[in-house]
């Protein structure tokens, strides 16, 4: 049964239809950008063009990070996965931030809900820097959304860096096709943790953990780490196939089955094309490309799959796309987490102003023993 009743975002997993606040995902993905969408799976409609220009600059002005959180990352080690040090500083806002529990609370979660959009961005781009042990690079006024992300990941002091349009269209794109997929393990998890009043970033921070497992956002990192033992190895599609169908081998293939698609994710679509098109940009071929396009083709028209109505995912064909962009594969899944920050937030908001507003309890069917008697310690 549903868990909730939400009107943010229509999932129906037979027809492969995906459509945000009624906005089908296509739409939103050709004709906005990840600001817009933003703003509408927040406060549920689009923006016109003054609205839109405040949320911009309302993000740009929040987009700093406080000078004390900044040595928090020198903290970690330079191995240290970038979602646990994403989970971590999103939480530590709350300490930075504490401004869920001043006086005029409408205005003040529209505050943190604007902060947090904007400072996670901020915060993966270091996170990258110092993994990198390189200088932090801070956001700037004269940058959209995406290109502050690529200048404050890949400025360089030594080589002049050009942020190149494709890129910046591949990554709106991207963003919006992970911003909200309704009651996913994620989100499930940041209403859960919402529904006990707590505040928006310690929520999202749960989110984030959520989103790390292979079985859900991890599995962009995954597919490509996948695909690269396959190209290493000189597997072929057909071996890969072979693999994924022997039970006892705990091998899957990564970007394939969904819990709700029993038919081709509609983002999958979307992620394949526009990989098609960054990668042409170069002239050059990916042999990672090749072989996923191949696994595709031998998988969709073997018969385990079409059994088990297991097609391409979201995170099939969108990590190609990341790492052509120059994100490292260990990030893929902060670049996940970066989009679907807003449907976490209207999914908290939602709950947050749900009049039944109950805490989120579910019950359980008891497996253990009935009643027991405890015996003297020797006699065990
Ligand atoms: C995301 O819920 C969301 O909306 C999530 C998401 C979002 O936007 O938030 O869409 C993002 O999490 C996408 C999913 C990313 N995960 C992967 O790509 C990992 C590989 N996929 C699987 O582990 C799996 O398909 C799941 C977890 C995605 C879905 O699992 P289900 O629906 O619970 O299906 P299942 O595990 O019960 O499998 C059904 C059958 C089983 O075989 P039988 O026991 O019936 O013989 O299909 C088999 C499974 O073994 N199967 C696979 C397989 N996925 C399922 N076999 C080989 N390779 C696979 N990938």
């Amino acid at each position: 049964t549903g868990s909730c009743t939400s009107g943010i975002c229509y999932v129906n997993g037979e027809q492969g239809i995906l459509r945000y606040r009624g906005y089908d995902i296509e739409d939103l993905v050709e004709n906005c950008d990840f600001v817009e969408v933003a703003y509408l799976l927040i406060k549920g409609e689009l923006p016109n063009t003054a609205e839109r220009r405040r949320y911009a600059e309302l993000l740009n002005k929040e987009s700093l990070l406080h000078h004390d959180m900044q040595s928090f990352f020198r903290s970690y080690p330079f191995k240290a996965h970038p979602m646990s040090v994403l989970a971590a500083m999103s939480v530590s806002l709350s300490a930075f931030y504490p401004e869920m529990g001043d006086i005029d609370p409408e205005l003040q979660v529209d505050l943190a809900v604007t902060r947090l959009v904007s400072k996670v961005r901020t915060i993966i781009a270091f996170i990258y820097r110092h993994m990198k042990g390189e200088d932090f690079v801070n956001p700037s006024y004269k940058y959209s959304y995406c290109e502050n992300f690529l200048n404050m990941m890949f400025k360089s002091s030594v080589i002049e860096y050009q942020i190149n349009p494709l890129y910046v269209k591949a990554l709106n794109q991207l963003l919006i096709l992970h911003a909200d997929h309704e009651q996913n393990c994620s989100t499930t998890a940041v209403r859960l943790i919402g529904s006990s009043d707590a505040n928006l970033y310690a929520s999202v921070s749960a989110g984030i953990c959520a989103l790390w497992g292979p079985k859900h956002g991890g599995a962009n990192q995954a597919v490509i780490e996948m695909l690269e033992l396959a190209h290493e190895q000189k597997w072929s599609a057909q071996d890969i196939v072979n693999k994924a169908k022997q039970k006892d081998s705990g091998f899957l293939l990564m970007g394939f089955g969904h819990r709700v698609y029993k038919t081709y994710d509609p983002r999958a679509k979307i992620a394949k094309r526009l990989c098609q098109e960054v990668l042409a940009e170069s002239g050059e071929t990916d042999p990672l490309l090749e072989l996923a396009m191949e696994l595709e083709e031998v998988a969709v028209n073997d018969s385990y799959f079409k059994e088990r109505s297991l097609y391409p995912n979201v995170d099939f064909y969108t990590g190609l796309i990341f790492r052509r962009i120059g994100i490292p594969t260990n990030m893929f899944t902060c670049m996940f987490a970066m989009g679907r920050l807003p449907g976490w937030i209207a999914h908290w908001l939602e709950w947050n102003k749900d009049p039944y507003g109950k805490i989120g309890r579910p019950r359980q069917v008891y497996s253990g023993p009935y009643v027991r008697k405890v015996q003297n310690l020797n006699d065990r």
